[in-house]
């Protein structure tokens, strides 16, 4: 499901000319939880672990950056969430793989302890639809 776009603008640039790498990782952990709050009634999200975070190919100012994601793991209190990055070139249609990593994101109460999720199953379906539909399977 495709959650958010962005432009990389000349003021994310850093070394080497290209997008620094912690700035791609915290687009992502937001997008992680915006994620988390679309696909439940739950109003407080902590990222307790990020895994296989692998950076394919170097971003650069003016590109569009499109964040996909896929529910990898539905848990009790926590939901294991698949966020691929591409670089889309809205010009030829092209989509190049940048970033991916797994996050997962705990749905915590106002004292930040884990509480259960309140999934949003047509939300849950919808990410399983684009997610099929991205990938044919
Ligand atoms: C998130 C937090 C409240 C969870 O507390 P906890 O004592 O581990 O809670 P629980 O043992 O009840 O686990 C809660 C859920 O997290 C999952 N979890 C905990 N540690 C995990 C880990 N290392 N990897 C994957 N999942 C983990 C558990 O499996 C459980 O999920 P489930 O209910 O779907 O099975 C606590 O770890 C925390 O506050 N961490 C800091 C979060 C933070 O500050 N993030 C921002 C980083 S700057």
């Amino acid at each position: 499901m495709l959650i958010s776009r962005e432009m990389v603008l000349d003021q994310d640039i850093g070394l080497n000319a290209t997008l620094f790498g912690g700035d791609m990782m915290a687009r992502m952990d937001k997008v992680a939880g915006i994620t988390a709050a679309l696909m439940s009634r739950n109003r407080r999200f902590l990222t307790v672990k990020v895994s296989e975070l692998v950076f394919h190919s170097p971003v650069r100012a003016g590109e569009i950056i499109e964040f996909h994601i896929a529910i990898a793991r539905q848990g009790r209190t926590s939901m294991t969430l698949q966020i691929e990055v591409q670089v889309y070139e809205p010009v030829s249609d092209q989509r190049r793989d940048v970033t991916s990593g797994e996050f997962v994101m705990v749905a915590v109460n106002e004292v930040l302890n884990a509480e259960p999720i309140l999934w949003k199953s047509e939300m849950v379906q919808a990410a399983k639809e684009a997610h099929r539909a991205r990938h044919g399977s």
